[in-house]
């Protein structure tokens, strides 16, 4: 790298940490989380407010820079947020749940206040049912962080925790070990056909129950921490056989039989193969790769793949090493359609013509190879280079953060881009989008300091009879990368 090419990487770093500092929200004088763009040119409607979603990749590059108070403070204000009370009332969120979102208040001449959003004045009133996972998973994150266990053993976190895992485990419809969602609940926040187990979901819950089993202090929960015990190698069988899709898998899928009855079933959820598009994932599907799919349930399989849940599956070690490689074997063979000029889809391949009519309810928004529905958002650059630390692929997380560096601040760090190659600023895409500035120094800073990784991943995975756990007062968190 040439002289001039490393003054000009740090310049847009530089620049970078100034557009965040900008998107600090303030509360009674406390920083308390950031706003999600700080855009003048376009009316803001909820870009003003804090997304739980999006801050977790701005508290994450402030954790790893020593800026604990903010995500501290955002910690104890959301947890204030969340509501406490069993609710039988049809509009009001339900106990556990995190928000989308929040802003602060201040009427004339009165205190300040926090104003939540749970979904009820969001476009389409969307469920965030991902804000109280990526909650857990940041206050875990935290503690890595901080070795300061003593805010998430205080009692009302205790309780927040639980709270969650209750929402998340006991009340249900179904009996698989994933949890049903409708659509629209995580970061796709539109109708995008993920309604059901989709992907995303489920890896971040995965996640979030992993945190929690480190977090949830044993007395008085006993029952939680038996439950997670319990759920999480069922979760995680459930993914790794059911969701996975190489040539193998898609063999044996072509193959199947259907309106198989009982436990025998080799194919339990009566997935038809001619509602697959085998013929494209035959031809697209590298030999030495694979992924998860986009969502499993009942003659239903969504072969499209999501970055998200992808990148958090690998993460979390959800996916197997064998299935974790083959998933970055798979975005280095497919770079052209996953990463192309901007990294990275957010889904691919788009839906098109009348799929994209019923499926989305004719979005304009979500038009093929636009913004949900196959754009590219910069903000997984981070994930996308966690993935890549973490599989010992650390080049496939350097070429992207060169690809992004080059435009994203020439692009005024936009939120997202349109085209199979991402080459097209997204239509509405607004400007100095917080989680793209955040998202680019994150994947920087991780690439440089592998060392930080522990905050978003987990000691290998062993589950003790909860019973033998319950024994010791306090699970330990890993906390090496600090020492
Ligand atoms: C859009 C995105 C959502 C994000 C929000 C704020 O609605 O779909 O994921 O949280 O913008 O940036």
């Amino acid at each position: 790298m040439q002289l001039d090419d490393l003054a000009s990487s740090e310049s847009i770093e530089q620049e970078a940490w100034t557009a965040l500092e900008k998107s600090i929200l303030y509360y009674k004088g406390r920083p308390v989380g950031t706003i999600a763009a700080y855009d003048a040119t376009v009316e803001a409607l909820n870009y003003d407010q804090c997304f739980v979603r999006d801050f977790v990749s701005s508290a994450l590059i402030f954790l790893m820079k020593g800026r604990t108070d903010i995500v501290r403070n955002f910690l104890e204000e959301t947890l204030k947020l969340q509501p406490k009370e069993r609710q039988l009332d049809a509009y009001k969120p339900g106990r556990g749940l995190m928000p989308a979102s929040f802003k602060v208040v201040c009427d004339d001449g009165e205190e300040e206040y926090l104003e939540a959003d749970f979904g009820e004045h969001a476009i389409a009133r969307v469920t965030p049912v991902d804000s109280c996972l990526w909650w857990v998973i940041l206050l875990r994150a935290y503690v890595v962080a901080t070795k300061d266990f003593s805010l998430a053993y205080q009692p009302q976190f205790q309780h927040g925790i639980r709270l969650i895992m209750e929402l998340c485990l006991a009340t249900r419809f179904d009996m698989y070990p994933t949890i049903l969602v409708p659509d629209g609940a995580c970061m796709i926040d539109r109708r995008m056909g993920i309604y059901g187990h989709p992907l995303e979901i489920q890896a971040l819950f995965f996640a979030a129950l992993r945190a929690a089993r480190e977090l949830l202090i044993c007395q008085g929960n006993e029952d939680i921490v038996t439950a997670i015990d319990n759920r999480l190698p069922l979760l995680r069988t459930h993914i790794r056989q059911y969701y996975w899709m190489d040539l193998h898998r898609l063999n044996k899928i072509y193959r199947f039989k259907s309106e198989e009855y009982g436990k025998a079933a080799a194919n339990p959820f009566n997935i038809y193969a001619d509602s697959l598009p085998y013929y494209e994932l035959d031809k697209w599907l590298p030999r030495k790769g694979g992924f998860l799919v986009g969502n499993v349930g009942p003659s239903q399989l969504d072969t499209r793949f999501f970055s998200l849940g992808n990148l958090v599956a690998v993460v979390s070690d959800l996916t197997s090493e064998e299935q974790s490689q083959a998933i970055m074997n798979l975005i280095e063979e497919r770079w052209d359609d996953l990463v192309g000029d901007m990294p990275m889809k957010l889904c691919f391949p788009a839906l098109e013509n009348d799929e994209y009519r019923i499926v989305t309810g004719c979005d304009p928004k979500n038009r093929p190879w636009s913004y949900h529905n196959g754009g590219s958002w910069p903000v997984l650059l981070w994930l996308l280079s966690a993935a890549a630390v973490k599989t010992n692929r650390i080049e496939l997380g350097h070429k992207a953060v060169e690809i992004a560096e080059a435009r994203l601040h020439l692009d005024e760090w936009p939120e997202y881009y349109d085209g199979k190659k991402g080459r097209l600023m997204g239509k509405q895409a607004r400007k100095y989008q917080t989680w793209t500035i955040a998202g680019f120094l994150l994947a920087k800073e991780l690439l440089q300091n592998p060392t930080f990784l522990p905050l978003v991943t987990f000691a290998p995975f062993s589950v003790e009879p909860a019973s033998r756990a319950c024994e010791f007062e306090l699970v330990q968190v890993d906390t090496v990368y600090l020492s």
